[in-house]
């Protein structure tokens, strides 16, 4: 059974300072791509219909860690443990979502809204439900329709390959997809419409993008309008970041309600203070004249 969790102002404040450090370990250690393949792994293995699987960090389970898709994200899950020894309070499940976010924002990427509150668990789902590079357009289709999403989120996220590369020793490819990969960018669309290119890399999955009308449609879109890509990044990665979770409502408005009340305190006592000081000074200068 999942852990009860109570996304209280604490909580959220161990939040803020998680995603600072994230941003130093990110950008000190240049890890941005693996820890968003980690989020996206973690997340991606929603099932719609019988609500299993998603971003509840069960990714970190041996077993899980050790299906085939998984290969070399232990280096991501060590790396986050750092943040998580600072701040144990915050579950898996958000930690490795915020790191994703953090990625995409630290590269340059658009700002993705990030809601606290997920669950962590033990119970990792049967290996295959993450996608197979080697397969084509129902292949994709498939595996994200699972997840509940749609052509438009599987074009937009496949843009994360705008980050990073692929490794011989995990997955069998080999190289990036950009000229830059630490950048977050839309080049990812326009070296898929280029075609062969010396020394970049194209899956299968990849290149099914530009097979099915649907999907054409947004690479050709996201190659030539880089906010387009961005705006409908941040969508979908929220989405994907949020499969399955309902956040808790009721404590982020008692936490807003509480930032106020304090805000509106602090107002009082400054205006306050301000009045002390005006009628000392108004004292003092009453008695030297
Ligand atoms: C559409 C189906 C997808 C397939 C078949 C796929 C497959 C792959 C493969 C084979 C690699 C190489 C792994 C390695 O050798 O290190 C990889 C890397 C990567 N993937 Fe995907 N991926 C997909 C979607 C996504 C999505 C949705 C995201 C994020 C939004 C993503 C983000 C990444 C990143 C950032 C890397 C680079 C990791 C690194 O540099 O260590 N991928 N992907």
């Amino acid at each position: 059974m999942a852990e009860p969790l109570v996304v209280d102002g604490e909580y959220l404040k161990e939040v803020e300072k998680a995603r600072r450090d994230l941003r130093a370990l990110i950008s000190s250690k240049n890890c941005a791509p693996i820890m968003l393949r980690l989020a996206w792994h973690d997340a991606g293995t929603y099932d719609v219909n019988t609500k299993t699987g998603g971003p509840n960090g069960s990714i970190r389970n041996e077993h899980e860690l050790g299906h085939g898709a998984n290969s070399g994200l232990k280096i991501a899950i060590s790396l986050c443990e750092e943040v998580k020894s600072k701040h144990p309070k915050i579950t898996y499940a958000d930690l490795y979502q915020l790191a994703g976010v953090v990625a995409v924002e630290v590269t340059g990427g658009p700002t993705i809204d990030f809601v606290p509150g997920r669950k962590d668990s033990l119970e990792s789902p049967e290996e295959g439900r993450l996608p197979d590079a080697k397969q084509g357009v129902s292949h994709l289709k498939d595996i994200f329709y699972r997840m509940g999403l749609s052509d438009k989120d599987i074009v937009a996220l496949s843009g994360g390959h705008t980050l990073g590369k692929a490794h011989p020793d995990r997955s069998g490819f080999d190289g990036p997809w950009t000229s830059e990969p630490l950048k977050f960018d839309n080049s990812y669309f326009v070296e898929l419409l280029k075609g062969e290119s010396e020394g970049l890399l194209k899956l299968p999955t990849d290149i099914a993008l530009l097979d099915d009308p649907a999907f054409r449609g947004y690479v050709e879109l996201y190659a030539k309008d880089e906010d387009a890509f961005f705006k409908d990044y941040a969508e979908s990665h929220k989405k994907l970041s949020e499969l399955g979770f309902s956040p808790v409502r009721s404590s982020n408005k008692e936490f807003a309600k509480s930032s106020v009340i304090i805000a509106q305190s602090a107002v009082g006592v400054a205006v306050a203070a301000a009045v002390v000081i005006l009628s000392y000074f108004y004292e003092v200068h009453r008695k030297t004249k």
